[in-house]
């Protein structure tokens, strides 16, 4: 499979604090791959770079062939219609219905006419099982649910490569499964890239094809599930068996900043 995606040496720096410190990966065409890692430890900072709602300090990211760090903003804006974001269910409007979130980008970014919009809605929320919540608001649903429209949403331009910040965030595991199925199901039936950032290591067993395991804002694992479970560095191995007590993964308290995700 080809490369869609080459993070190179990417650093970044808030004020005087190194995030991400000379991050290197690729990600390849129709793979899920899973970043993980603590909290604090620069997962959705990463991910707000890759998808270029944060410029990197140093570094750059490569998507299909184009190298990011040379685009203006509104080249980056035709960049980012290969890429779809789900964000956790606050992002989607309580004010309007399931079928309206989705309609949203679409209107936002096509001339597409209300009954091609109508049509292409109703296909999205079909392929994530939620055709019967269409009219409902995004209150009135389960929180799975909410996921799963927020997916809907996100595939509405068509992305190639969707992203995934904790999507089983707040979900019990039957949802989480549910969550699960649906990526692995839209890599599978659509040929999907899927890069999700989470620490559910029952997920990461479930979907990846690809781990990145962050520490510290360095790269402390880049292979598959094997080589997860071969690896015997302390600090893999403590977020593999989820130890509370070790070398530590991260080292901030963990903070929420989905709002700078809210492009
Ligand atoms: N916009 C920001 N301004 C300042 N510090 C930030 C900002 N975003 C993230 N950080 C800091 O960067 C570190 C990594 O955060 P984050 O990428 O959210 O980690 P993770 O998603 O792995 O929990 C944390 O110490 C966090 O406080
Ligand atoms: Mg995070």
């Amino acid at each position: 499979m080809s490369t869609l995606i080459k993070v190179q040496e990417v650093t970044k720096w808030f004020g005087k604090t190194e995030v991400l410190a000379g991050i290197c990966f690729e990600v390849k065409e129709r793979e899920t791959l899973c970043i993980l890692g603590g909290s604090g430890g620069g997962k959705s900072t990463l991910l707000k770079v890759m998808i270029g709602v944060l410029r990197p300090t140093s570094g750059t990211v490569i998507i299909d062939g184009e190298d990011t760090s040379k685009l203006t903003d509104s080249q980056w804006d035709r960049v980012r219609r290969k890429l779809g974001v789900m964000f956790q269910s606050g992002a989607l409007l309580n004010s309007m219905t399931v079928a309206e979130n989705v309609a949203l980008p679409l209107e936002h970014h096509t001339k597409l006419d209300q009954e091609t919009i109508a049509t292409v809605v109703k296909i999205k929320l079909h392929q994530v099982d939620l055709l019967h919540a269409a009219d409902l608001r995004p209150n009135e649903i389960s929180g799975g649910m909410q996921k799963r429209a927020a997916v809907a949403r996100a595939l509405a331009m068509d992305p190639k490569i969707l992203c995934y910040d904790e999507p089983s965030a707040g979900l019990d595991p039957i949802a989480t499964t549910r969550i699960d199925q649906l990526i692995t199901q839209l890599k599978t039936t659509m040929g999907m890239t899927n890069v999700v950032v989470t620490h559910v290591m029952e997920s990461v067993q479930r979907i990846a094809d690809h781990v990145v395991m962050l520490d510290k804002g360095k790269v402390i694992l880049d292979g598959d599930l094997d080589d997860l479970k071969a690896s015997d560095d302390p600090r893999v191995r403590q977020f593999r068996t989820g130890e509370l007590e070790g070398p530590a993964i991260g080292t901030t308290a963990p903070q929420d900043y989905l709002k700078d995700l809210l492009m």
